[in-house]
């Protein structure tokens, strides 16, 4: 049997390869606050991880490399200056480990669409060469590193929902009681930046009206999705709307098509919709898949696991 080999093999082998799987997010509530003095927003959000997915592998090595397949090959940069890269570079720095690595990025998540792919790949790199050069480090200590590198990384290490504070990388889970949300994702062609959506955000005012996400977290709670699809809230979707007009047809098409709810993912262009259940996601997908009104259509639920060795 496989618990057979895996008891045989020698003890060194034991460490790799190592295959880590990494969710999207969906921010449920994103109310934006004012510009801190290192520039960053406050922020007041409910990050939730979704079933789709982008994997890491990681082998022994005795430099550093990373190539990729999937979603954004050949626009996506592979060198240094990647989240990746600069992931591993930091946990090594933390560790005194060497930074020695081959990665391998199988890659769904679409790039630069709000749905945090690239904060997901550098949550994966920390917990998969934490895992390879046998670290060890607590998920905290993860969180720790994770902050240093990007708002939304910690979030990505731990998965499920959760309440995000500071400017979003003070993170504390929301028990939702194994409740299943469905959700259809419309992917636009061209992505939009991240850093210009929220400098748009303050030239249109940068004031945010979503305020306290407590009546979200109660409908959670409640786990009824038509109490749901009243609370969602997005502080950056009128910045996204200003910059890419045309969502506007694409959060109407996916309304007109029967969703509970539609509003922008995050700082966009994505955009996502509230289902029942697994059936009338699949229904609205294929509707708005017969549409055309986005370059690709997905169905994911949440919440589910951050990123974890498979
Ligand atoms: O933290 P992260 O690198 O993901 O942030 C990307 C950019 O988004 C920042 O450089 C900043 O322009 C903007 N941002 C912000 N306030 C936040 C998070 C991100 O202004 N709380």
């Amino acid at each position: 049997s496989e618990d057979d080999e895996e008891f045989d093999r020698p003890r060194l082998a034991a460490h790799g390869p190592v295959r880590v799987r990494v969710p999207a997010k969906i921010n449920l509530h994103l109310h934006v606050g004012p510009v801190r003095p290192d520039g960053f927003h406050e922020l007041t959000t409910v990050y939730h991880a979704i079933g789709l997915y982008d994997e890491l592998t990681a082998r022994r090595g005795d430099t550093l490399t990373l190539t990729m397949e999937g979603e954004g090959t050949g626009a996506l940069s592979l060198g240094e200056d990647n989240l990746i890269m600069r992931a591993v570079r930091a946990l090594a720095a933390e560790t005194g480990h060497d930074a020695f690595a081959r990665l391998h990025l199988k890659k769904q998540i679409p790039i630069a669409a709000g749905l945090a792919g690239g904060s997901a790949d550098a949550a994966a790199a920390l917990v998969a060469c934490d895992h390879l050069w046998g670290t060890g480090l607590a998920r905290d200590d993860l969180a720790a590193i994770a902050a240093t590198l990007g708002s939304d990384i910690p979030f990505l290490v731990l998965g499920g929902t959760a309440l995000g504070t500071g400017r979003g990388e003070l993170v504390s889970p929301v028990l939702t009681g194994g409740h299943a949300w469905h959700w259809v994702l419309a992917v636009a062609d061209e992505g939009l930046s991240t850093p210009v959506v929220y400098k748009t955000f303050d030239e249109l005012g940068g004031v945010g009206v979503a305020g306290s996400p407590d009546d979200l977290l109660a409908a959670l709670r409640q786990r009824d999705p038509e109490v749901l699809a009243d609370r969602l809230a997005n502080d950056l979707q009128a910045a996204a709307l200003h910059l890419r007009p045309e969502l506007r047809q694409v959060l109407d098409a996916g309304l007109d098509a029967g969703a509970l709810a539609g509003l922008v993912s995050g700082s966009g262009p994505t955009c996502v919709f509230l289902a029942e259940d697994a059936r009338h996601a699949a229904l609205l997908a294929a509707e708005l898949e017969a549409r055309a009104c986005c370059r690709a259509v997905r169905t994911a639920a949440g919440p589910v696991p951050g990123a974890r060795v498979l």
